[in-house]
């Protein structure tokens, strides 16, 4: 079992690698495999909408000079999936956007690739503006018909500065009960699929 995530800020190690760190922990503690790849300083372009994943059904990008085709497998090979990321003006950022958009339309090309697997949001926010990035990633696990487990809050955690998120002892809270429930549901759906 393994479960991969995705931390979209700018910012490496910064809040929202911490609340992902947290769910990973409690992750790893129930036996599961995780892996955190971190955005910061990769160029993702977006999806140029050339639709050509459509007609080679090969589970690829055409855009090749990034690592986007690497993310599309080792999200296929996840069981669960996180995608982290600081609010930016009320959303998410545009490099965890553009890993959804690429990432996203090879799926959908293929059969939807990320059919019933786990998906998990993660969101680290100053202010206001946490929910509407929250929401947007969640409907991205919809569409792509995954499952997602809910937590005792919404997913997110407050702070600015690096290391804020820690004393949000709630958004921890939020973070630990979140890796117990995705391990609950993994399990169940791995034990379902024998
Ligand atoms: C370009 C930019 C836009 C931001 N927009 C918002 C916002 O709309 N609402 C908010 O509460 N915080 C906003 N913030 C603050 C970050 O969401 C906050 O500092 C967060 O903890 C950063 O997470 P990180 O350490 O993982 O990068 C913004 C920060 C930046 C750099």
């Amino acid at each position: 079992m393994k479960v991969v995530a995705f931390n979209g800020s700018a910012r490496k190690d910064g809040n929202t690698a911490i609340l992902i760190r947290r769910v990973l922990s409690v992750l790893e503690k129930e036996g599961i495999e995780t892996e955190l790849i971190q955005l910061a300083c990769e160029q993702i372009r977006g999806c140029n909408a050339c639709r050509t994943c459509y007609k080679t059904k090969d589970e690829r990008c055409i855009i090749v000079d990034d690592r986007v085709n690497e993310y599309v497998q080792k999200m296929k090979e996840a069981d669960g999936i996180i995608l982290g990321s600081p609010t930016y003006f009320s959303m998410m950022t545009p490099e965890m956007k553009a890993l959804i958009d690429r990432t996203g339309y090879v799926a959908r090309a293929n059969g939807d690739l990320f059919k019933r697997k786990v998906g998990a949001a993660v969101v680290a926010v100053r202010r206001a503006g946490g929910i509407p990035t929250f929401d947007a990633i969640n409907h991205f696990f919809l569409i792509s018909q995954m499952i997602i487990p809910g937590s005792s809050y919404w997913n997110i955690g407050i702070g600015k500065k690096k290391g804020d998120v820690e004393g949000d002892k709630e958004g921890m809270k939020t973070m630990e009960d979140l890796g117990r429930n995705m391990a609950w549901l993994i399990k169940k759906l791995k034990r379902s699929k024998r």
